[in-house]
Parts: C-alpha cells; structure tokens; sequence
C-alpha cells in the first residue's frame, strides 16, 4: 500500500532532504541539547539532574552518528507500542545510513528516536525538550495575535448580529459574506504555517512577524499555485443547509504557538457561523518535528491567554539579548485576547472543540497505511464533513513523499485516501519540501525559472522556503 514512484532521499544531492539531513538535523539536536543542558542545571533534585546529564549525552551520540553518516540504529524498547514498527521497517530498508535513506522515514525516525531517550527515564519521561522555543516564538508573533484577535471579536460580532438580521439582509448576501470569511479565515490558517520553527535555523524573528500580518496575507495570495477554498465551502455550505444535526469538521494540527492561535481562530469561526458543529484537533504525542502541537501545547496557549498582560511583559531571549522591554497591552487589547479566551473554552466545556491525539500521526510511514494500519482512525475520519490537514508534513505523508510529476492530479497521489475512500480532504501546506503535486501542466517550470527557483539545477528549490502554497481538495465521498 506505499506508491511505486520512488520517495525523496537524502543522498539525493537535488533534494531539500540531502541538505535537511546535513545541516538542518545536526542543528536541531544542538537545540535540544542546550534545551536540556538549560533545564538540567536549574534542577534542584540530584536524580533529575543525573538523568539529565545522560539524556544530553544520548542526544550528543545521535547527533554523532548521524554527523557520521552511521547506520540508524533500532529502536530500544521504550514500552510504547509503535517501536516494533519502526524497526521492522528499518531492518526492511536494509539497516541504511543516515545520508542514504527516503527522507521521510528518517526524519520520523529522528524524532521518534529522540523520544525514546526521554522515555527511558524516570524524571524527564514527559518532557518536551522544544516546548521553550514554542513559547518563545509564540510571544514573538505579538503583534499578529493582537491583530487577529481584533478581527476575531469583529467578526463574532458581525456573525451574530447579521443572523439577527437575517430576515432583512438577502440569503445569498448572507451566503457571499460566511463564503468570504471562510477564505479569510482559512489564508489565516494557512498562511499560520509558514512560520514552524523546523525551518526557523534560517528565518530572522523580523521574517517571521512579516510573515504574519495582514498586508502580507494580502500580498501572498498570488502565491497560493491552487485554490480549493470555494469548493470547501460549498461541502461545508450544502450540509448546513441539508439540516443535517451533527456536522464535524477535524484539523490534523501542525505546529504549535502561533499557527495553532490560528487555527482555533479557524475552528471558532466555523463553529461560530454555524458552518460545523463540532471541531476535532488532532496533536501528535511525541516532541514531533521541532514545533508540532502536543496536548500540553493546547493548554499552554490557553493559559498565556488568560492572562496575556504577564504572558507578554516575560521577556524573551531575543529582546533580553537587544535590551527591550516590552510595552504593555492596552485594555482593549488585553479584552479582544480575554474574549477569545471565553469563546474557545466555551466550545471546549460544550464538548464541541476536542483534541483526540493517535500514534499514528507519529508513525514514519506515509498516510497511504491509514486504512490498513490504523482501520478505526480511518472509519472515526469517515464521520467527518471535512478532514483540513495542515502544513508541509502531513502534505508529504498524504502524498508519501514521493517524487511525482509536478502535474500529478492530487487526488492520484494521495492514493487509499482518493476518490472512493469516504474522507474528505483538505489539505492547506506552504510547500516546505520538494513534493508538489496538482499544479497546471508547466508551473513547475515557470516557477523553477524565477529568481531562485532552481532553474535547471534538478531541485525544486522554489517549494523549500513557505513562499508557496497549495490548498487541495479531495472529495473521498463524492
Ligand atoms: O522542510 C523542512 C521541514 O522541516 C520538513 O522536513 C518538514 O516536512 C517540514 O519542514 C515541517 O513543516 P511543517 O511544520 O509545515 O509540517
Ligand atoms: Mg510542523
């Protein structure tokens, strides 16, 4: 059940996978490392402390290994069921090294390998070891956060008294408006995943905060390469109005802090104008991809909302380091962030927001498997209206990362998942990687042509940054 076209690899030198595995991964570990060194030295009690020591040279091992191109090693038990997994499927690729060997696998593997060190101890079992950078980059997206929960509260507002005027206002103005919003909101998601702090070792906070206001939003929509919003709309649209009771809509998260804030501004929207009844999240359970939301991360958020005044006056690492201290917020600000704060745990306690975490979006094989090897996860998905993945990974898992013709229909590369399976998907990535698939015949071209595109390198370098994007439909019921 995995595509015959071949998967990206990492000693294929025109792959974002060859440099990912050389540059990027060492990075990463380093981060975690000074992560854990931070967190040891603060620790008061001797058992976390020596635990802590032996977690970061575990972390330095991995990381000389892989700088050394060794072979990837099994998994030790951790006790978790998905080990076994893994390693069958190590051994099954021939035991290869770690700068010959599909991308895909090796970076779930990366991760997955990182969690066990941590699963192996008794004081650090539940650690996240990004969880401070998430926070930190979380803070750094002040200004876009204020503005969106503005936008927010204005659109609640205009949601409720356009449904008490309904009589007055015509069906279909009424329609054009939730179906403008809808795209408003859901670029909002989108583009909220441009920023995931996998990529960050080569983006600037001053890049990241011009990444997320509104102007940019407006600017980037030339780069969305396809649309599906208005068909999406229409699904959620039609069974609105079909009176059906009960209409789900489920988001396959992404990255923590910011692109989260964003997509709760998506499920509150949805929930608000009544375009869903419920909305089901589903995080990863693992430190997943430097910036993946974990459950932890949920409350986390909730809880720098509920006091956002002491949230935004800590003062992060990077202002600490250029002398600033951060202004406080006005009231109305601090009320708009209060605001969102009382909608989403509202729809919370009303059991119509949910988080619903599965190891199978830890899993290293592609989304091809779901139906074989995860049956209930696939036939829970079938009761959804509308099933959004977010962001470059869970993009590359639907289409197992495979190296398809840029004009592959994308209902065709998401294989099980296609025409037929009962899932609707939508997929909203900025392309972070080489995969891309669904783009009108000669895109690929005229993109690789521009400025830093690739050219005729071989690489598709154009779709490594988050400059580009593609929202895709697959209707799996139709
Ligand atoms: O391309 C860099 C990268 O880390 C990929 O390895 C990975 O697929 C992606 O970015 C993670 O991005 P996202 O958070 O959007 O899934
Ligand atoms: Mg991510």
């Amino acid at each position: 059940h995995d595509p015959k076209t071949p998967q990206y690899r990492t000693d294929d030198p025109t792959s974002f996978g060859y440099i990912s595995a050389r540059e990027r991964w060492p990075v990463i570990i380093t981060q975690g490392i000074d992560d854990v060194y931070r967190s040891t030295g603060a620790a008061k009690d001797p058992e976390l402390e020596r635990e802590g020591k032996w977690v970061i040279s575990e972390l330095a091992r991995l990381k000389h290994e892989l700088q050394h191109d060794r072979e990837l090693s099994p998994l030790v038990d951790d006790g978790e069921p998905d080990v076994a997994a893994y390693n069958e499927e190590l051994e099954a690729l021939g035991n290869p090294k770690w700068h010959a060997v599909p991308w895909l696998y090796a970076e779930c593997y990366l991760y997955r390998r990182i969690s066990t060190i941590f699963k192996q101890t008794q004081k650090w079992k539940s650690y996240d070891l990004f969880a401070r950078q998430k926070m930190s980059t979380f803070r750094s997206s002040r200004p876009a956060v204020v503005e969106l929960a503005a936008r927010y509260k204005s659109i609640v507002n205009d949601l409720e008294s356009k449904h008490t005027i309904k009589g007055a206002g015509t069906q279909q103005e009424l329609e054009e408006a939730e179906k403008v919003l809808f795209q408003e909101m859901s670029e909002i998601c989108l583009w909220g995943n441009a920023t995931d702090l996998s990529l960050l070792t080569n983006l600037s906070y001053e890049d990241l905060q011009k990444l997320q206001g509104s102007d940019a939003r407006k600017a980037s929509e030339k780069n969305i390469l396809v649309n599906d919003l208005a068909k999406a709309f229409s699904i959620l649209s039609a069974a609105q109005k079909s009176g059906q009771k009960e209409r789900r809509v489920d988001i396959v998260l992404d990255n923590a802090g910011f692109e989260l804030f964003v997509d709760l501004i998506l499920a509150g929207y949805l929930l608000a104008a009544g375009l869903a009844t419920t909305v089901v999240l589903h995080p990863k359970s693992i430190p997943w991809f430097v910036s993946d939301v974990l459950p932890q991360d949920f409350a986390s958020l909730l809880s720098a909302l509920a006091d956002p005044q002491t949230f935004y006056s800590t003062v992060s690492e990077d202002d600490k380091r250029a002398g600033k201290t951060p202004t406080p917020l006005s009231d109305t600000e601090v009320g708009d962030l209060k605001l969102l704060l009382e909608h989403w745990a509202g729809f919370h306690a009303e059991g119509q927001l949910m988080l619903r975490p599965n190891l199978f979006w830890t899993a290293a094989g592609s989304y091809w498997r779901l139906p074989k090897t995860e049956p209930s996860l696939f036939e829970d998905l079938k009761e959804s209206e509308l099933v959004i993945f977010k962001g470059d990974l869970n993009y590359r898992k639907l289409t197992s990362d495979a190296a398809w013709p840029a004009a592959t229909p994308f209902t065709e590369a998401i294989g099980p998942l296609g025409p037929g399976s009962g899932i609707r998907i939508l997929a909203l990535r900025t392309c972070k990687a080489d995969v891309v698939v669904g783009l009108p015949e000669g895109e690929d071209e005229r993109i690789k042509a521009t400025e830093g595109g690739g050219g005729d390198s071989g690489s598709r370098k154009w779709a490594w940054s988050g400059k580009w994007a593609v929202v895709q439909l697959c209707d799996g019921k139709a």
